[in-house]
Formats: structure tokens, sequence, C-alpha cells
């Protein structure tokens, strides 16, 4: 029998610890019906945003590489919608997953929504002359729309054949949109199941040692949005907060590439007590978040592993499309004033020191979950 062609898309950094599960589920469950091909836009490209996080992962190498690497938003969604369209065209696909928000994600949508061709499974397709969609995550909303990524997700999800969610109040949002209940499947957060099976990897880590840190003596930020990072006052109130923490408790900062160029460009320093290092791979990232004392952060799974790990967590912007990190987990939202992230930290930590609880199907098997569903999809289509 003809095997199903499963295309997993991932294009920037915080893709490839969602995508991992799905491969690991269906390459377990399903290897003797299912052909997975991993799609790596190559939208992030430094070994330091990609290759290590494929090694850690325990990923194949990608059997497609866009190479579309940076550009404006226009720029680098052109390239990925012409590489992706060719290769679709080529491996005519069943099913195409895509996962989170960045850029990849849309362009990679908004082409298999308007594809023609037929599937491989031709006579099972039932007239349907383009893959099934998935969406990984899908259903978080900020209410932001000057995020890219908040735009990157209203797309993606407008357009999805299975909306695949990681939390409830994702569900509530798509019913709010008017997406039709049965496309979506509410089956927990795969990022989980890639931080609990690297957890004993990430124990045996010396990145500490390497790093100079002391385990649970210092504090961890990670800083790279545009918003954050691209307005020098912004920037500056910023470091002034980290530079008052780090007066008392040291901070490891593994520099993200556009911060780093930001700093540069602005003719900025960071305070003494900031151990700047460079952006560190999946598993030493997850070694520095559990040892942390507390993290600042303006990203978006930095706040779903901090609320896994009970480790407490300071949110550098004015919302979050993961609020169930602030209802159950250990995240408070802080803004970006000075005065706002020292107040946010005093109040994280006596959030964890409280008690906060890790959300519902947050229990490592999503992988599984969203496997069953494209083979479901993908068999019935
Ligand atoms: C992208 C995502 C963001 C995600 C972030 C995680 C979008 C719109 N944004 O933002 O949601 O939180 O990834 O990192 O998709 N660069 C390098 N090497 C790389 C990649 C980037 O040096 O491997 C530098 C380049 O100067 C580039 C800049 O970082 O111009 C921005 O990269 P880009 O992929 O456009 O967006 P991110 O800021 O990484």
């Amino acid at each position: 029998m003809t095997p199903l062609e499963i295309v997993l898309v991932a294009g920037a950094r915080p893709n490839f610890m969602k995508i991992a599960p799905i491969y690991w589920a269906l390459r377990e469950h399903a290897a003797d019906h299912v052909r997975v091909t991993i799609v790596h836009t190559g939208q992030h490209y430094d070994a330091k945003m990609s290759d290590d996080f494929f090694r850690d992962l325990e990923l194949p190498k990608p059997d497609v590489n866009l190479e579309v690497g940076s550009a404006s938003h226009a720029a680098q969604t052109a390239r990925v919608m012409t590489g992706f369209e060719r290769v679709l065209d080529e491996r005519r696909p069943d099913v195409v997953v895509v996962v989170g928000d960045v850029n990849s994600t849309a362009a990679c949508a908004l082409v298999t929504t308007k594809m023609d061709y037929e599937p491989r499974r031709g006579g099972r397709s039932g007239g349907r002359r383009r893959p099934i969609l998935a969406h990984v995550e899908a259903g978080l909303r900020s209410r932001d729309r000057a995020m890219p990524e908040e735009i990157n997700r209203l797309v993606t999800d407008a357009i999805s054949d299975l909306l695949l969610t990681t939390c409830r109040d994702a569900d509530a949002n798509l019913i709010a949109e008017g997406i039709a209940e049965d496309k979506i499947r509410f089956v927990g957060n795969p990022m989980i199941d890639s931080l609990r099976r690297s957890l004993a990897a990430a124990a045996s880590s010396d990145v500490l040692a390497r790093v100079g840190v002391t385990a649970g003596a210092y504090g961890l930020c990670t800083l790279h949005r545009p918003s954050n990072v691209d307005d020098p006052r912004t920037l500056v109130e910023i470091l002034a907060a980290l530079g008052e923490i780090a007066a008392t408790t040291p901070i490891l900062l593994p520099l993200h590439p556009r911060t780093r160029a930001r700093l540069e460009a602005f003719g900025l320093a960071t305070a003494a007590g900031i151990v700047v290092r460079e952006p560190l791979s999946y598993v030493e990232m997850l070694r520095v978040t559990r040892d942390a004392a507390f993290v600042l952060t303006d990203s978006g799974g930095v706040q779903e592993e901090t609320t896994a790990l009970g480790v407490a967590c300071v949110t550098l912007r004015e919302n979050t499309e993961r609020p169930v990190t602030i209802s159950e987990g250990s995240n408070v939202l802080a803004g970006v004033s000075r005065h706002g992230i020292v107040a946010g930290l005093a109040a994280a930590r006596s959030k964890v020191a409280s008690g906060t609880r890790v959300p519902e199907l947050w229990d490592g098997h999503a992988g599984e979950r969203i496997a069953a569903v494209l083979l479901a999809a993908g068999e019935g289509a």
C-alpha cells in the first residue's frame, strides 16, 4: 500500500522542540505505513540556532533545507513560499504539519492550502486536491497585532484543517473566531514532551561550570523580541533592570544574534554581574533553566518551560499568548519598565513559594496524541 506521506515543517529555533515529539511518535508507532519528510526552511541557520537542536532532540538531518536565511518579513516569507511550493509539487504529501507562529509557519500554511494536485493516496483523498493542513499550537492569542507572531497565528489558524491545541483557552479563542469545533483537538503541549525526554541529558551536562554560574545562585535572562531590543529606549530600560537585579544575583544572558547586533549598533554595554554568553543548545538551556533561581524572558516557549519546571518566571512583555502559565504556572507579566521588572521578580518568587501547577495534558505524551490525530485524518482522507 502507498505509505501516508506526512511533511513536518520547522524553520526557527522554537519549532524544533515542537516537531521532535511528533517525529518520534510517528517513527515508533507507524514507521511501516507512514513516510515522514522533515522540511527545514532555513529561517534560522547558525549552528547554535539550528543544528545543535537537531542533535539534542535526536532528529535526523532534514530531508530538505530551503536555506531561506534572514531577510525582511516579506522577502523571508516569499522565499519560504516559493521553495515550499516546489517541495509539495515534487512530493505530493497527504498531510502537512506546521507548528508555532514564526514566519515559516504562516508561509508554509498559505502554500499548502493553495496547492492543486492529487495527493499520493489518490483514490482515498475524497476529491481533495491538496494536502490536509494541521497546525500544532493553534489558538494562542496575545491580542496584540503589532506582534508579527500574532499575525502568523491568525493567518495559520484561519486556513488550517486541523487545529491542535496545547491548552483549553486556545480552544475557546478558536471557537470565538468562528472555527468549527470539529476541526479542533486539545492534545496538550509537545514542548513538554521534549523537555521531559531531555531532562536526564540536561542533568549530566557540564554547562553550569562552562558558563561560570552556580546552581540556584543565578538568574537567567533571554531577550530577543524586536519590540524589546530594536528600540534603544526600551533596551536601556531593560538593561537597567537587569543591572539592578544583578547587583545581588548574577544573571546569565545567552545572547540571541539579533540582540547582540542591537547592543553593538547602539553602543550599549551590560552591567557588572551580567554574564553574557553565546546562545545555548537545547539541553544546555534546559539545564540552566532548571537550576536558575529565577528567569527573566520575552520568549514564548520559556514561559512554558519554566511553568513545567516550577521556576519563577518574569515575562518582559505587556501581554502573553500563554495565559495558562500565569493562571496556573509560575509566570508573571511584568512589562518592560525597570520598576515593573524588579517588582515582577518579587511577585514571581512569592508565587512559586506558594505553589504552582503544571497545566492539563502537559504530560509528556502530546506527540503520541498528535500522531494519532494525523494518522486518523490521513487514513480517512
Ligand atoms: C524568530 C521568530 C520569533 C521567535 C524567534 C526565536 C518570526 C517573525 N519571528 O525571530 O517568533 O521567537 O525566531 O529565536 O518568525 N540571525 C542570525 N542567525 C540565525 C537566525 C537569525 O544571525 O540563525 C539574526 C539575523 O541578523 C536576523 C535576525 O537574527 O536578521 C532575526 O532573525 P529572524 O528569523 O528574522 O527573526 P528572530 O528575531 O530570530
